[in-house]
């Protein structure tokens, strides 16, 4: 990765006021935990979102869909958040105000520091009454025999909800569902509002999500990407930095405000 793209990067980031950082799956890809487009290893690769991630499989085969989840929490359980996560939480502690913003379900940014974090697409910690979100469900405690299920994860009858006895579900936005409003609305307030968005490990093809970085660069903000890869959000970017979360990040942070112990 080109030093001047990162000492540029640095500047913006250690001199902003107000940062946003939104992420994608990327961020959470050297912790173990599969991103979902990525070639072979991607979870659309491997499993049907149509089959696993709508409201209609859950109403066709609630054992299916609520095995595959539990595997998923299962995954992230047993990952631990890596030197990305770490970052954008010293980022946050460096800018106060600073928010994050992801599309992932996992629980990585809170176990690296980072508070609060704006989940828009939920999280799998989080699941509720299938009839009534306001009824309260509980986090079962991941068993070790849940740990070891076989790499599809297998079929379990979802817990039932002890207020109304209907299905719990799991707590994350499906295709086809909108995402919650209350998130929806501070993410969107945030990036209106921030000098520098860092936009980390998301294909920006998914909206509205996709849509945050566009909203801050028409605010006046500068957008940094940080993605191996080119997106779509490429034009919307002032730097590209193309690496991994991992690395990219911890570099950054040291870049805009010296050794810090990240
Ligand atoms: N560091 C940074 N970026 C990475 C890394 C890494 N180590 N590994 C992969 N990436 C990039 C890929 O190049 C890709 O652009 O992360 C992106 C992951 O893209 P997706 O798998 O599409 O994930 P995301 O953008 O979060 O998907 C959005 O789609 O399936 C739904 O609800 C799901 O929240 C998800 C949404």
């Amino acid at each position: 990765m080109e030093g001047v793209l990162l000492r540029r990067a640095a500047e913006l980031l250690g001199s902003a006021r107000r940062v946003v950082v939104l992420t994608g799956a990327g961020i959470s890809a050297e912790s173990g935990v599969p991103t979902f487009r990525d070639g072979l290893t991607g979870l659309w690769a491997r499993f049907d979102p149509q089959q696993l991630a709508t409201a209609e499989a859950f109403h066709a085969d609630p054992d299916l869909v609520w095995g595959w989840y539990e595997w998923r929490r299962a995954r992230v359980s047993r990952a631990e958040p890596n030197p990305g996560h770490l970052a954008i939480a010293t980022i946050q502690t460096r800018v106060p105000g600073s928010a994050v913003i992801t599309q992932n379900v996992d629980d990585l940014h809170e176990r690296a520091g980072a508070r609060p974090v704006i989940h828009l697409h939920g999280s799998l910690f989080a699941p509720r009454c299938v009839a009534a979100a306001a009824h309260p469900a509980a986090v079962e405690e991941t068993t070790d025999d849940e740990l070891a299920q076989p790499d599809e994860g297998r079929r379990m009858p979802p817990p039932r909800c002890a207020s109304c006895a209907a299905p719990v579900r799991p707590g994350v936005v499906w295709f086809g569902e909108a995402l919650p409003e209350e998130a929806l609305t501070a993410a969107v307030g945030a990036a209106a509002a921030c000098d520098v968005l860092l936009a980390v490990g998301t294909s920006g093809v998914v909206y509205p999500a996709a849509e945050i970085p566009g909203i801050a660069a028409r605010s006046g903000a500068t957008v940094v990407q940080v993605n191996p890869q080119p997106t779509p959000l490429d034009q919307v970017c002032a730097v590209n930095l193309r690496g991994t979360a991992a690395q990219v990040l911890p570099a950054l942070v040291t870049a805009a405000w010296g050794e810090t112990d990240q």
